[in-house]
């Protein structure tokens, strides 16, 4: 069941929804519906702030029933910090907090008022947008695969409550937009969270197949044959080891007019990585099914992308396959030669989304593009580097990147731009091919970018190393649908919307 949004413009104390939510904010400040809640209720929301029940830090709430002088059942009172320093987190956190607080009600509609607070640098369709995918993202649930849905708390509606008419057109193109990233993220997670016995590169493709019936994509699904006829030699030296076929998933989204070179976004799609011959230990091995969370942000972004109906021309390639061990599988030292005619080494087979993303690359420059973006969950070396709070960026075009990690704060879907200069590819020589698919412990995201950026052509290209923010791990475990949030927001603001 998809979460419904609207906007209407009301008043809090006479709006009928079954929860309304207003902002307070440390020193015992009151937004403009919370001092009209104040007004009408005589004074008990400025009464509960002065018994410090609340205290106004960004992320509390407290629930208030039957207020008086109010219509509405119940009242979510949401702390957002300091007035004057609200920012994207602090907004953010208060919007997760009401949602939670709400949804924990028997409440099956909601109006929030919390767009009139003031966010440092942010209009009022960023945080009509934000709200959108916040909210969606804290009423996920992943129970697919549960027998019992546990989870059948009523909320359904989400309405933005504005003060005036004039407040309508950004709020609601900004719900537009967050209703379509929401989705792409949702479909991201959804994918990332099956199982690598049902998510396959077989379920991936129909999963890519039916998004173009649902969005009119034009997409198209190579087989091994295909694959071994365009000389993908590199990519089919990591699918030999599976029982599963690989699959090279091409999809294209026209928005734009045929002449517009596309950008072409690529998605690690290793549905299960075992780490083939170079075996992964045994513990949190479970969570290598999230190994085609590129794959999975590809796809997002692209359905995302097409329910915007974004003035762009893009196209999606998934190299998808399984890495695991087995007879026939690669072992260490085998040389193998990818498509664009470089010899590789295998000098450990876990190596393995550089060397299904290489061929990827290659085929990329077929549609000259006007750019690349490759998404990857590529090495622990990035998750120890940046940890999970932002993905690794590499490029090859200095103005790319920033315009990457300004998307990323736009989005609050961060990244982080490490190097790739040449020096570090000493690392990748091999004494018995054109070069090798390791570089050795240090800098290991640096030399698994220079690896790539040797398939990259003459395209301006960009890396997201995703290893730690695609998924969480722990109690929380699942995927996050990252970095889909960065992803549409530069496609929106390349179609200027
Ligand atoms: N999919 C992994 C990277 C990974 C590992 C992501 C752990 C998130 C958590 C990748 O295929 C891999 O195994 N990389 C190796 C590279 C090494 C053999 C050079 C790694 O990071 O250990
Ligand atoms: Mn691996
Ligand atoms: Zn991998």
């Amino acid at each position: 069941m998809r979460l419904e949004f609207s906007t209407k413009v009301s008043l809090p104390d006479r709006e009928k929804a079954d929860c309304i939510a207003v902002a307070v904010f440390e020193g015992e400040r009151l937004s403009a519906s919370a001092a009209a809640l104040d007004r009408a209720s005589g004074g008990q929301i400025r009464a509960l702030l002065r018994s410090r029940d609340l205290e106004g830090k960004p992320g509390t709430t407290r629930l208030l029933y039957r207020v008086p002088g109010v219509t509405a059942e119940r009242v979510v009172l949401v702390g957002m910090g300091k007035e004057k320093q609200v920012g994207a987190k602090e907004y953010r956190d208060g919007v997760r907090a009401a949602v939670s607080a709400i949804r924990e009600t028997g409440a099956a509609q909601a109006c929030l008022y919390v767009t009139e607070v003031a966010v440092a640098d942010r209009d009022g369709a960023w945080k009509a947008r934000h709200l959108a995918v916040v909210a969606d993202e804290t009423l996920y649930r992943f129970d697919q695969m549960k027998s019992d849905k546990a989870d059948a708390r009523p909320l359904a509606q989400i309405a933005l409550g504005v003060a005036s008419r004039r407040e309508m057109r950004p709020v609601t193109l900004g719900l537009d937009a967050g209703r379509a990233v929401a989705s792409g993220v949702a479909l991201a997670r959804d994918l990332g969270n099956l199982p690598g016995n049902i998510c396959t590169p077989e379920y991936l493709a129909e999963k890519a197949l039916q998004l173009g019936k649902q969005f009119r994509l034009a997409v198209e699904v190579l087989e091994r044959a295909d694959m071994k006829r365009l000389g993908m030699g590199s990519l089919l030296s990591v699918a030999k080891g599976s029982r599963q076929p690989p699959k090279f998933i091409v999809l294209r989204y026209g928005g734009a007019g045929k002449g517009a070179r596309p950008i072409v976004l690529v998605g690690k799609g290793i549905t299960f990585d075992s780490g083939g011959i170079s075996l992964k230990p045994g513990a949190e091995m479970d969570e290598m099914k999230f190994d085609m969370c590129g794959a999975a942000s590809v796809l997002g972004t692209l359905r995302a992308a097409a329910e915007m109906k974004l003035k762009l021309n893009l196209v999606g390639l998934i190299p998808a396959t399984e890495n695991m061990p087995g007879g026939a599988a690669s072992k260490p030292g085998d040389i193998v030669k990818s498509m664009s005619g470089q010899t590789i080494e295998i000098l450990n087979t876990d190596a393995e989304g550089r060397l299904i993303l290489c061929d990827a690359l290659t085929y990329a420059g077929r549609f000259e593009p006007q750019l690349v973006i490759d998404v990857a969950t590529l090495t622990g070396a990035c998750v120890i580097a940046l940890g999970h709070v932002c993905s690794g960026l590499f490029a090859n075009r200095d103005a790319l990147a920033r315009e990457l990690l300004a998307a990323g704060e736009d989005a609050w879907d961060r990244a982080w731009q490490l190097p790739l200069w040449p020096d570090y590819r000493e690392q990748l020589k091999s004494n018995f091919a054109d070069l090798a698919n390791i570089g050795g412990r240090p800098a290991g995201s640096v030399t698994a970018a220079c690896f790539l950026s040797s398939f990259s052509g003459k395209y301006p290209w960009a890396h997201l190393d995703i290893a730690g923010t695609a998924w969480k791990s722990g109690k929380e475990k699942g995927a996050t649908g990252r970095p889909v949030p960065l992803l549409a927001s530069f496609l929106m603001r390349r179609a200027k919307r």
